[in-house]
């Protein structure tokens, strides 16, 4: 399996595309600085998703990095990284295409990156390498004078956007007008919030602030028992799959957990329904996930036979229950790196991810599920260029495209964040 940059560069190359490379959209062998003045996530799997009005746009890229070869990216962001030494430390999330993962200093999950953010407090600057939430928690977990930097304001995640802060508090205010605010006997409260680590920091907030967490794909089981304990039930956004395939996991039926549609009164229910619930899953989804079926699974089971099918926690629950294993994208890197013995994986998670295990495993057989090219749109946007123009300015002294949480949001957002991170992942 080659890389998606080498897939894409090949076809700049040649003008067309092979029958071998099926993408999503041929808008993806242009360059990212191509979409920066239009309104939209940008070419890859969420592209027809809505984009929210006053979305982080990124402004006009200057022309000696739009025109600048791979080479000379490379040289540039290699002795602006050796010059600021110590001061810097790039994350990269496994989803961001090689270009980029070659620079990174800790790749990771994004429980791990979370981590990360805190190890370093000797670095001046954190560089995210990775989608907008991501640097928003840096930014609240980050040190006194830490500036953390998102190399393209237009890296959002579209699941993330699908739920905000006006329409989740006034889901909140119609539960809490049903349940009361009264603890029951247990002393547990009515409703916990729970939300899941790809939403703005304003939602962490309001977590921190109605007794509520965080949590990642790798932690999200434990997230829901520290979440039972204090609550009879569970309000989780924005991804109503994990929540879903998260909650039937502990033993909760589908009726006990209805969707909360935020443009339906009730959020599409009837009172007895919600009164009947565990957990209230918002109406949000990753178009990445969305993508991978049971019947792509069905196929690479028939073509081939003993494969592993291991995928996201994000995928629609059917994905889920057919699938061999499910888990965080750290949980799928350990499972490959494990396999002693040569396996054939078919994974169901982001295409950069999984064509780098291909090229770092060569003793497996390591295939997408989805045999359509289509990264995720928002973790596309970030692109040598843009980060041999933040590293270079870091050279001169200036912070461009800082991420910075208001106070005011950060310090209950932190406090659901502490929270999360104690909850380690189990196993
Ligand atoms: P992980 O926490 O598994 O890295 O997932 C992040 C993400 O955005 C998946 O779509
Ligand atoms: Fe968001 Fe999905 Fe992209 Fe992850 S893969 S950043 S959830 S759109």
């Amino acid at each position: 399996m080659t890389s998606v940059d080498t897939t894409i560069q090949r076809i700049r190359l040649t003008g067309k595309p092979s029958s071998s490379d099926a993408l999503c959209t041929t808008d993806l062998v242009e360059s990212p600085w191509n979409f920066d003045a239009v309104p939209g996530y940008g070419p890859g799997s969420s592209m027809s998703d809505v984009i929210p009005t006053g979305a982080p746009r990124q402004g006009v890229l200057p022309e000696e990095y739009r025109t600048a070869s791979a080479d000379e990216l490379d040289r540039r962001i290699r002795h602006a990284k050796g010059v600021l030494g110590d001061r810097l430390v790039i994350l990269g999330h496994h989803y961001q295409r090689d270009e980029i993962i070659r620079y990174a200093d800790f790749v990771g999950d994004s429980f791990q990156l979370a981590n990360a953010a805190q190890t370093v407090p000797s670095a001046e600057a954190i560089v995210f390498c990775g989608v907008h939430f991501m640097a928003e928690t840096a930014d609240i977990l980050a040190q006194t004078g830490q500036s953390v930097i998102l190399p393209n304001l237009a890296a959002g995640c579209s699941m993330a956007d699908m739920a905000d802060i006006d329409s989740v508090a006034s889901a909140w205010a119609e539960l809490e007008r049903i349940y009361g605010t009264e603890p029951d006997a247990q002393g547990r409260q009515p409703i916990v919030p729970v939300t899941y680590m790809n939403s703005s920091a304003a939602l962490k907030g309001f977590c921190g602030q109605h007794g509520g967490i965080v949590c990642t794909s790798s932690n999200a089981q434990t997230v829901l028992e520290w979440a039972f304990e204090r609550g009879q039930r569970v309000l989780f956004f924005p991804d109503q799959h994990l929540g879903r395939n998260t909650a039937k996991a502990m033993g909760i039926t589908p009726e006990q957990m209805p969707l909360w549609n935020p443009h339906k009164p009730l959020g599409g229910n009837t009172e007895q329904q919600l009164v009947d619930a565990r957990v209230l899953l918002w109406h949000g989804f990753c178009s990445v996930h969305k993508r991978f079926t049971t019947d792509q699974i069905d196929r690479a089971r028939i073509d081939h036979p003993g494969v592993r099918v291991i995928v996201h926690p994000e995928c629609p629950m059917p994905v889920v229950d057919a699938a061999d294993e499910a888990g965080s994208t750290d949980y799928i890197l350990t499972a490959v790196a494990a396999a002693t013995e040569p396996t054939t994986f078919a994974i169901g998670t982001e295409i950069n991810m999984v064509s780098r295990l291909a090229a770092e495993y060569p003793q497996h057989t390591i295939f997408c599920l989805d045999p359509v090219i289509c990264p995720c749109s928002t973790m596309y946007r970030i692109h040598p260029g843009y980060l041999a123009w933040v590293l270079e300015a870091l050279v001169r002294g200036e912070v461009l495209n800082q991420i910075t949480v208001e106070p005011g949001v950060a310090s209950t957002a932190k406090i659901a964040l502490e929270r999360m991170l104690a909850a380690r992942p189990a196993g």
